[in-house]
C-alpha cells in the first residue's frame, strides 16, 4: 500500500453522489419476509404488548396485510396462528387439521393474492401442544424426535395442500428436511420450496413471539434439547450442511444480530440463499430502545438490517418489514 496523502480514502466519502457510486451493499423491499400473526374471529385485531406496533390480525385483516405486502414490494409473507386454548393438546394434532387457523389463513391469502406474493408457513407444533413444546414428549418430558418428525410431515403436507409456497421447519428435529422433500414430492408438490431453520438456536429473544402465539405461558423448562447452544459455530455448519443434503432449498439462521458471525460463515461456506430471522426480542429491544431516545427507529433499524446484507443475506425475516419496505420506498 502507497502512503499519505496518495491514498485518502475520505475522499470517496465527500459527496452523497460518489457515497452512492461506491455502496457496497443495497436493500430492497425485496429482502423483506414479513412474519404474521393469524388469530381467530372477524374483524379482530389484537395488539401485542410485548411487541409494541404487531397485532394478531383475524383473516380479513391478514388478507388485508398481504395486499400492503405487495404494494410496497415485500415479496414473501410468514404466517404465525395463535391457535385457540381449547384446540391445543399434548399432541398438538390440530397442526394436522387442514380446516385449521393457519390452513385457512394460507388458503384467503393465496385466493386474494395468488401468485403476486409468497406465502411461507413455519413448520412445528409449539402453536399446538398444550405444554408449548415443538414436539411430541415421552414420559419425562423430552422431545421425541423421529415421531415428532413423523407428524411435521403430515404438518407440511395440509399446509402445502392449502397453498403454502414455503415451508419452512423450524422444530430442530434430525432428519426432517428430507421426510418433509420426500413427502412434498409424493404429493406432487415438487415446487414447494423448504426454508430450513437449519441454525437456531435456544434463544432468550424469542420470548414476545411465544406471547403472540399463546405458547409463552404454556412452556415448561426450555428448548435447549433441540434447538442450538449458543456457544457453537462449528456445529452450525455441520447443521446447514446436513438440512442442504436432505433438499433444503434456503437456510436460515436465527435469531439475527447476535448471530451474524454464523449468517457470515454459511454465506461464505454454502451456495445456497442463506436468511436471518430478525426475531421478536430484537424487534423489541429497538422499539424499546428508540422509545427512550437512545436512537432514532429508522436509522438503527436500516442499519441493522444492513448489516445482514453485508454479512450475505438474501433476506431478512423482520417485523418491521412494513416500516423498511416504506422507508425504502420514499
Ligand atoms: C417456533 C418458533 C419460534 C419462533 C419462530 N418459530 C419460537 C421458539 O422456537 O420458541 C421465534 C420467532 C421470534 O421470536 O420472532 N418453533
Amino acid at each position: 500500500m502507497t502512503q499519505f496523502p496518495l491514498h485518502r480514502p475520505r475522499r470517496t466519502r465527500a459527496h452523497t453522489w460518489s457515497r452512492a457510486m461506491v455502496r457496497e451493499t443495497r436493500l430492497d423491499p425485496s429482502d423483506l419476509i414479513w412474519p404474521l400473526f393469524v388469530t381467530s374471529g372477524k374483524g379482530v385485531e389484537e395488539p401485542i404488548a410485548s411487541l409494541p406496533g404487531v397485532s394478531r390480525w383475524s383473516l380479513d385483516g391478514i388478507v388485508a396485510r398481504a395486499k400492503e405486502a405487495i404494494s410496497l414490494g415485500i415479496p414473501c409473507i410468514a404466517l404465525f396462528p395463535n391457535t385457540p386454548a381449547e384446540k391445543r393438546s399434548d399432541d398438538g394434532k390440530e397442526a394436522l387439521n387442514p380446516d385449521n387457523l393457519m390452513c385457512r389463513a394460507i388458503d384467503a391469502v393465496k385466493q386474494a393474492c395468488g401468485n403476486d406474493l409468497g406465502v411461507l408457513t413455519d413448520v412445528a407444533l409449539d402453536p399446538y401442544t398444550s405444554h408449548g413444546q415443538d414436539g411430541l414428549l415421552d414420559d419425562n418430558g423430552y422431545v421425541i424426535n423421529d415421531a415428532t418428525v413423523e407428524v411435521l410431515t403430515g404438518q407440511s403436507l395440509v399446509q402445502a395442500d392449502a397453498g403454502a409456497d414455503i415451508v419452512a421447519p423450524s422444530d430442530m428435529m434430525d432428519g426432517r428436511i428430507g421426510a418433509i422433500r420426500d413427502t412434498l414430492e409424493q404429493a406432487d408438490h415438487h415446487n414447494v420450496q423448504i426454508m430450513a431453520y437449519a441454525a437456531k438456536y435456544a434463544s432468550a429473544f424469542y420470548g414476545p413471539f411465544r406471547d403472540a402465539v399463546g405458547s409463552g405461558g404454556l412452556l415448561k423448562g426450555d428448548k435447549k434439547s433441540y434447538q442450538m447452544d449458543p456457544a457453537n459455530g462449528d456445529e452450525a455448519m455441520r447443521e446447514i450442511a446436513l438440512d442442504i443434503d436432505e433438499g433444503a432449498d434456503s437456510v436460515m439462521v436465527k435469531p439475527g444480530l447476535a448471530y451474524l458471525d454464523i449468517i457470515y460463515r454459511a454465506h461464505q461456506a454454502f451456495d445456497v440463499p442463506v436468511y436471518a430471522y430478525q426475531v421478536s426480542g430484537e424487534y423489541a429491544m429497538l422499539e424499546a430502545a428508540s422509545s427512550v431516545g437512545a436512537g432514532d427507529r429508522d436509522a438503527l433499524l436500516m442499519e441493522k438490517l444492513m448489516a445482514f446484507k453485508r454479512a450475505g443475506c438474501s433476506g431478512v425475516l423482520t417485523y418491521h418489514a412494513p416500516v423498511a419496505a416504506r422507508l425504502l420506498n420514499g
